[in-house]
């Protein structure tokens, strides 16, 4: 595990989309929806455009380029035309940082 901080709990607003580099190859979109904390690859598996930029529905995250959505806890597409999932990674507090670890992405 290497968690690492990438950005710090009063940036967040629940329901709105984070958008936060990890790693010079890695950026992913922090949520926070009902006071859980999800960390998904802040790209989408159709066209290859920021998730962040897109809506939180519930446990969802939408993609505003053609509605694909995504479940924010195992990356999976949950309606077409996106067929990939998109990764998803072990997300904490720690204190008032918010730390992902980009080396070991959850598998569902
Ligand atoms: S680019 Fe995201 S659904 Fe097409």
């Amino acid at each position: 595990m290497s968690f690492r901080t990438v950005a710090t709990v009063d940036e967040l607003v629940d329901d709105t989309p984070l958008a936060c580099d990890v790693t010079d190859e890695l950026t992913v979109a922090i949520v926070r929806q009902q006071g859980d904390l999800y960390a998904i690859e802040d790209e989408c598996s159709h066209g290859k455009v920021a998730l962040s930029e897109g809506d939180v529905y519930g446990c969802s995250i939408e993609c505003y380029l053609h509605g694909s959505s995504f479940d924010l806890r195992t990356g999976a597409p949950l309606n077409p035309p996106a067929t990939q999932p998109v990764r998803v990674f072990p997300v904490r507090l720690s204190g008032d940082d918010i730390q992902v670890d980009p080396d070991n992405p959850l598998s569902f």
